[in-house]
């Protein structure tokens, strides 16, 4: 079998495609013959040495995938070889089969393709279970949506589309505006060149905003706490902030440490906040709950209500290219890559 490894933490040359045997699936999982796997921020975080859920080096990652069931594990009912499946798994993504349990495996709408179906898990389920779990998305609300046009951004925005009046100011580089209105964006604002706070504090009349979702950390989380009107929230959700360039920086990752800011219960209190965090890969135990919400993300996809962007589809060997892409912060939306 062929995977995509990341060999030791370092730049896109660190990534080589490599043979190893095949994964067997224990009792109660399936295995898939992967025809599309989604490539994440994660993921590269994972390269770069920054990502401290990733197994150590050398290791494959990736943790969504589309294909066909060639496999059952003992015990396994409900799933059929020759299936077309989407799954979540916890790494081992990136490769020409991975097993998964049973639970995290839903089959696919027949006429969703394996790269729109490895583009939904984790993009769809992060921006769904935001919205609708922890923020409880209220008509008329005002959103704040950073790395708007990455695969979480474009999924929250098409998410808010779906509830009457929301107002979205989505952050990111201004050649990506086009496609952010598209998306049903109302206000993209370009970070290089405004500061974000004070244009939607200028939009909103100086009240601010309902809900930040924000995966940059360090400082912004600071900024989009200054945001808040009383009742609002920010979720956090990443940080991406600690990665720039192609390797780990320490000064830079000392830096944006030292500007996470520190909350009190009272403090919380006093300003009507809430302060909520979100770790798709730590709900890794709520098989439940992430079914649940995959699946209430298909049925918006069949009713059209969702539709994953696909930036650009890369194969294995130029995992490398992939990588570049999202680092080099070209992606309006998802890369996939396939075998
Ligand atoms: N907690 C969770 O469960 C969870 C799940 C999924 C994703 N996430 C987080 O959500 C964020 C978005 O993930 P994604 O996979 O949707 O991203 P993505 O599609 O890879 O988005 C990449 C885009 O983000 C923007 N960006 C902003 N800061 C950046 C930086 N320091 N380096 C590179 N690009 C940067 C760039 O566009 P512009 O410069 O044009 O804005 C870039 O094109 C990440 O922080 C990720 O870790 C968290």
């Amino acid at each position: 079998m062929r995977a995509v490894w990341i060999t030791r933490a370092g730049g896109t040359e660190v990534l080589a495609v490599r043979e190893s045997p095949g994964p067997q699936p224990a009792p109660g999982e399936v295995r898939i013959a992967v025809r599309a796997a989604g490539l994440n921020f994660a993921e590269v975080m994972a390269r770069q040495g920054l990502y401290p859920d990733a197994p150590e080096p050398p290791c494959v990652v990736g943790y969504e995938v589309a294909g066909v069931v060639d496999t059952l594990g003992a015990g396994v009912t409900g799933v059929e070889v020759g299936q077309r499946v989407q799954a979540l798994v916890r790494f081992g993504g990136h490769a020409e089969a991975v097993c998964a349990p049973v639970e995290r495996v839903v089959p696919m709408p027949d006429d969703l393709t394996f790269t729109d179906g490895a583009a939904l898990p984790v993009n769809y389920l992060t921006a769904y279970h935001m919205l609708f779990r922890v923020a409880n998305l209220r008509p008329g609300a005002r959103v704040v949506v950073h790395m708007a046009a990455g695969g979480v951004g474009i999924a929250v925005l098409q998410l808010c589309r779906t509830v009457p009046g929301v107002v979205t100011f989505g952050t990111a580089s201004a050649a990506k505006h086009e496609v952010l209105r598209e998306e049903g964006c109302t206000h993209p604002i370009d970070y290089r060149t405004e500061d974000y706070v004070a244009r939607i504090r200028e939009l909103t009349g100086g009240e601010g905003a309902d809900l930040v979702l924000d995966p940059l950390g360090g400082r912004d989380w600071r900024r989009g706490l200054r945001l808040l009107r009383p009742v609002g929230q920010l979720v956090a959700y990443g940080f991406a902030n600690l990665s720039t360039g192609e390797r780990r920086s320490l000064r830079r990752m000392a830096s944006q440490l030292a500007r996470v800011p520190l909350l009190t219960p009272y403090g919380l209190m006093d300003r009507n906040h809430t302060v909520s965090g979100v770790n798709l890969g730590h709900l890794w135990n709520r098989a439940d709950l992430l079914r649940e919400e995959l699946e209430a993300v298909l049925e918006l996809w069949r009713a059209g209500a969702v539709r994953p962007r696909v930036d650009a589809v890369f194969p294995f060997e130029e995992a490398a290219a992939a990588h570049r892409r999202i680092g080099e912060r070209r992606n309006v939306g998802k890369v996939v890559l396939v075998p």
